[in-house]
């Protein structure tokens, strides 16, 4: 089986020639985020597709729109909770191919007339290829350069100018993580060297202090030969994000747990996966810039990060009730049974699959307890969440 890009096989092997080893996170980072060669960053016409039905892994948005149909329900309930604000603005933080918020901008302009009028849509994407899948998906808006925007980084929304939404679908399992081991020495990092012509998994102390620091937060009791992930790029990107809202509200969907439930002892090998032609393994080092990798995403931690940087828990729901909240049941009446669109209406809120691994996150900032639709059924009760976080 092919290694990977060679390009990026050679990129990869060189660092690990110059510095020896390196963490995980590092490898992770340039798999899919180098500049040139990594999996999200090359051109479209250079790289088979990645995301949909005929690519490596599918998204909510590649199966029925009704996802981005409840969320602009949910935005325009938002925007009433904050006093219909001259302008609105909804940042959309790693739309993929940009189906969502073509979706949510479909919605939008037919259900919620006077919201649309006030929307300033954001799209935060680092990979100039996936902007460039976004703007052909994005085209009917094209001509309105006041609603639609491109930004490749946090850093150029000024700190407290948003009023309005941050949301997410997937973007935070994409992030490099940290891989740990525990071993006989206690905790330690799994990284990457080369040798013969291939990638191999071996086992370093802790890279950095902010590492063992949350590690030590964790107060887990795992046993010897216990794999798992830290996505500390998740909690620097939960504090950014804070920082840039004046008022409103972040809305994160991802697949992920409690950190209760995601440490536990049991869950032995961890949750990082890697995706090709919709099929999934665990093997990270091959196909290298020619495959997904993702791991779960630990929610107790974004919470209270969230909550170190001035903004409330506002619930924590899983994608079934959170669709359920938002009316799902009258959008699918409006469907003919049994017919492919109402299946794949459905696939969102299978109880043992999309719609219960799917977990969502409501946090705000600037308004008096906000009672959302979307969080009208809580499965999970918000002092599950923070119970774990304050550790
Ligand atoms: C799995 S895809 C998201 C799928 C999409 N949201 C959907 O609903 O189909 C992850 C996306 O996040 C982008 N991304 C990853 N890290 C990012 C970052 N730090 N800032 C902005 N975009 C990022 C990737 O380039 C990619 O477009």
């Amino acid at each position: 089986m092919s290694t990977g890009h060679p390009e990026l096989v050679a990129t990869i092997a060189s660092e690990i020639a110059a510095s020896g080893p390196i963490p995980f996170v590092r490898f992770m980072e340039l798999a899919l985020y180098h500049p040139r060669f990594g999996y999200y960053m090359r051109a479209p016409e250079q790289t088979p597709e990645r995301i949909g039905w005929r690519g490596d892994f599918y998204t909510s948005s590649d199966v029925h729109p009704i996802l981005g149909q409840a969320l602009a329900k949910q935005a325009d309930q938002m925007d009433q909770l904050l006093g219909y604000p001259e302008q609105v603005t909804v940042v959309e933080m790693g739309p993929g191919k940009g189906l969502l918020a073509r979706h949510f901008l479909s919605a939008c302009q037919r259900d919620y007339p006077s919201f649309f009028q006030r929307l300033r849509y954001v799209l935060l994407e680092r990979s100039p290829a996936m902007r460039k899948l976004q703007r052909d998906n994005l085209s009917p808006w094209l001509d309105q350069p006041d609603l639609l925007t491109w930004v490749d980084d946090l850093t150029a929304l000024a700190p407290r100018t948003v009023t309005g939404l941050f949301f997410s679908n997937e973007l935070v399992d994409s992030f490099p993580v940290h891989r740990i081991q525990v071993t006989a020495q206690g905790l330690e990092e799994l990284s990457v060297d080369y040798r013969d012509g291939r990638f191999v998994e071996c086992v370093m102390p802790l890279s950095s202090d902010a590492l063992a620091h949350h590690l030590r937060g964790l107060t887990a009791d795992w046993p010897v030969g216990y794999r798992t992930e830290v996505n500390l790029h998740a909690s620097n990107w939960m504090e950014r994000v804070a920082q840039r809202l004046n008022r409103g509200f972040v809305l994160t969907i991802d697949y992920g747990h409690t950190q209760q439930d995601f440490y536990r002892s049991d869950r032995k090998g961890g949750t990082f996966l890697c995706y090709s032609r919709q099929s999934v393994s665990e093997n990270p080092f091959v196909r290298v810039g020619e495959q997904d990798m993702t791991a779960h995403v630990d929610f107790s931690s974004l919470a209270a990060t969230g909550d170190k940087h001035g903004l409330q828990t506002t619930g924590f729901t899983n994608q079934m009730s959170f669709l359920m909240g938002l009316g799902v049941e009258q959008m699918l009446a409006k469907l003919e049974q049994d017919s492919p669109e109402f299946k794949a209406a459905i696939h969102l809120l299978r109880p043992h699959g999309m719609g219960t691994t799917f977990k969502v996150l409501i946090q705000h900032r600037g308004i008096q307890q906000p009672e959302l639709d979307g969080l009208r059924y809580k499965p999970f009760f918000q002092s599950v969440l923070t119970a774990q976080s304050a550790a």
